[in-house]
């Protein structure tokens, strides 16, 4: 459930029209509701009520400084995954204690951010990046506090692009080598070994694949402490899909999803941490453009927008479906006609959807993107030296413009033009 409704026929965010929004703060625009964000947190929450555990909002899904500072009042944590990740978390206002590192590049540089800084645990994902962390947390006095990232090999049964736990891909290490990593890991002075990470991949629609990994952790759980490792905490990592498209099945829910966990591992007395960032943000905003022209091609009609796929490339990157809904509620038995729905970006892959059944539609008018809360601003760049789109944000009767569209002198002159030249 989300908070972008009809009301007196025209798309509201809570009590606000995005009809106001639009005339305010000009088109395209991403806007995100308080109040389902908030939802969407409490839901992972109470699903794992009665378990000691930390819920991380994993931030790369949508990273706007309010959105952080939402989830941190909340009580949340916060999986980054680079060090401009960790200041945005910091700046925020999210203590280094709630703040997770996962990624299989960290740079010394970061890991050094990291420990002054303070933070949770390193999820580390490789064994030369256990020996980097090791010495820089020597050479700073340090102690870092780690759990191993294991690759289950499983299937996600997702797409190919954010499948992330099986052999072949560069996640983790393989869960046959876990022993003798822990080892290894016990060994250095500079680590303190947590707990057990894992990570499978984004947008499950299924049970099943997380409760297989979840299975084998919890197989590993046991074979380590056997070995001598105090493993007082598993990281399970996000993944829990949403439901993009209206007529498909709706991918499990955060109790259902919660239930399962606790039926898996409820018996291992560890401390629980999850990672979830698209449940928590994606059905959460939306992306709001308008009409420059319909184009009448050789038996198709082209919407042309104003967004396009630097400002939500989903689309165009993976074959993602986003639900567009026109801005004003069309009245009862309005004819639907497929249309090819498009933004200005001289590619032919600036297509957001082919022969999708709309109604009417004419030039200036409104329509929203749903489920564009996650993956959507973060992944935006400025090509076709296009403004990165603003950020607002809902709550209640208000808004507030949480991220400003930049003028295109501050685009132009973010280049410099050699003197020589
Ligand atoms: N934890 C780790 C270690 C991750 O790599 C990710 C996502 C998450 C948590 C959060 O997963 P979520 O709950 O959001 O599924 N750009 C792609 C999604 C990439 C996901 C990358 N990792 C998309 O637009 O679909």
């Amino acid at each position: 459930m989300d908070h972008f409704l009809y009301r007196s026929g025209v798309l509201h965010a809570e009590d606000v029209s995005l009809a106001d929004i639009a005339a305010t703060v000009g088109t395209p625009f991403y806007c995100y509701s308080v109040a389902t964000l908030t939802r969407h947190f409490r839901l992972f929450d109470e699903a794992l009520a009665g378990t000691d555990h930390l819920v991380c909002y994993a931030m790369k899904a949508n990273s706007n400084l309010a959105v952080l500072k939402l989830m941190g009042d909340l009580g949340a944590g916060i999986d980054v995954v680079s060090g401009g990740e960790y200041r945005k978390a910091r700046a925020a206002g999210v203590p280094g204690d709630r703040i997770v590192f996962s990624g299989v590049g960290k740079t010394r540089e970061e890991m050094r951010l990291a420990l002054e800084g303070g933070i949770r645990q390193f999820n580390v994902e490789s064994e030369p990046e256990m020996a980097a962390l090791d010495e820089v947390a020597r050479s700073m006095g340090r102690v870092a506090p780690i759990a191993v990232r294991v690759n289950p090999d499983v299937d996600a049964k997702t797409h190919e692009k954010i499948a992330t736990g099986k052999s072949e891909n560069k996640f983790g290490i393989p869960i046959a080598r876990a022993k003798d990593v822990y080892a290894r890991a016990a060994a250095m002075p500079g680590l303190q070994v947590m707990g057990i990470d894992v990570h499978i991949g984004s947008q499950l629609t299924q049970l099943e694949p997380f409760e297989q990994a979840y299975g084998k952790v919890a197989e590993l759980t046991k074979v380590l402490r056997a070995e001598g490792h105090d493993i007082r905490r598993l990281d399970l990592g996000g993944g829990l899909g949403i439901p993009y498209e209206r007529s498909n099945a709706a991918p499990p829910l955060p109790v259902e999803y919660g239930a399962m966990v606790k039926r898996v591992l409820g018996d291992l007395e560890v401390e629980i941490e999850i990672e979830p960032g698209r449940l928590i943000a994606g059905n959460a905003g939306v992306l709001v453009s308008r009409v420059i022209y319909v184009k009448e091609g050789e038996g198709r009609t082209f919407l042309i927008l104003d967004a396009a796929m630097n400002d939500l490339v989903r689309p165009s990157m993976y074959g993602a479906y986003h639900d567009i809904v026109p801005l004003t509620e069309p009245a009862a038995g309005t004819g639907y006609a497929p249309h090819d729905v498009v933004g200005p970006v001289c590619e032919t892959g600036d297509t957001f959807a082919k022969a999708r059944d709309l109604p009417p539609l004419a030039e200036g008018d409104l329509v929203a993107f749903r489920s564009a809360g996650a993956y959507g601003a973060v992944m935006a760049s400025e090509y076709n030296t296009r403004p990165l789109v603003p950020e607002v944000l809902v709550s209640g009767d208000h808004f507030a413009v949480i991220r400003q569209r930049p003028s295109f002198d501050e685009i132009i002159n973010r280049d410099t033009i050699p003197e020589w030249l």
